[in-house]
């Protein structure tokens, strides 16, 4: 059993204490919005915030989530206009997007604690999300518009436009 609070809301399960945290989001709370890629930490499609953690959540127990603050990409915001996900829209990253939930919660969690990553911060706390659609040069750029936005303090554009820093 573990009570987890994921996106704000408290909910108990009776699950097996191995069982991984990924099938406790997908099947038993229904949010699908973090992915199955490889299920062995290897890959970041199922990627979510563990206290502010990003955390692969295919390798994670659901047992040692007991108590702590989960969040999704469905709890990223709740209008989904967190910066991130509007300069993911600005700078057109996604292709298939399968990977994508990942890929933004991976970054959320960069800028929560680097607010202007360097490209060498970038390519450190992304290496390990891989996008089977090469979609690296915009994953980067969407980073970049984002903190660019963060820091001045506004709203990324949703029509292309470069936000002035
Ligand atoms: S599905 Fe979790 S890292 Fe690949
Ligand atoms: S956008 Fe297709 S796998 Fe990344």
């Amino acid at each position: 059993m573990a009570t987890l609070t994921i996106n704000g809301r408290s909910v108990t399960l009776e699950v097996a204490d191995d069982m991984p945290l990924l099938w406790a989001i997908r099947d038993y709370i229904g949010l699908t919005g973090t992915k199955f890629g490889c299920g062995a930490g290897l890959c970041g499609a199922c990627t979510v915030h563990v206290d502010g953690e990003a955390t692969r959540s295919c390798v994670t127990p659901v047992a040692s989530a007991d108590g702590k603050e989960i969040t999704t990409i469905e709890g990223l915001s709740s209008a989904g206009d967190h910066p991130v996900q509007l300069a993911w829209v600005a700078e057109d990253a996604p292709q298939c997007g399968y990977c994508q939930s990942g890929q933004i919660m991976q970054a959320a969690a960069l800028l929560a604690d680097n607010p202007d990553p360097s490209d060498e911060d970038i390519d450190r706390a992304m290496k390990g999300n891989l996008c089977r659609c090469g979609t690296y040069n915009q994953i980067r750029a969407a980073i970049k518009h984002a903190a660019r936005a963060k820091m001045a303090g506004s709203d990324v554009q949703s029509d292309n436009q470069e936000v002035s820093a």
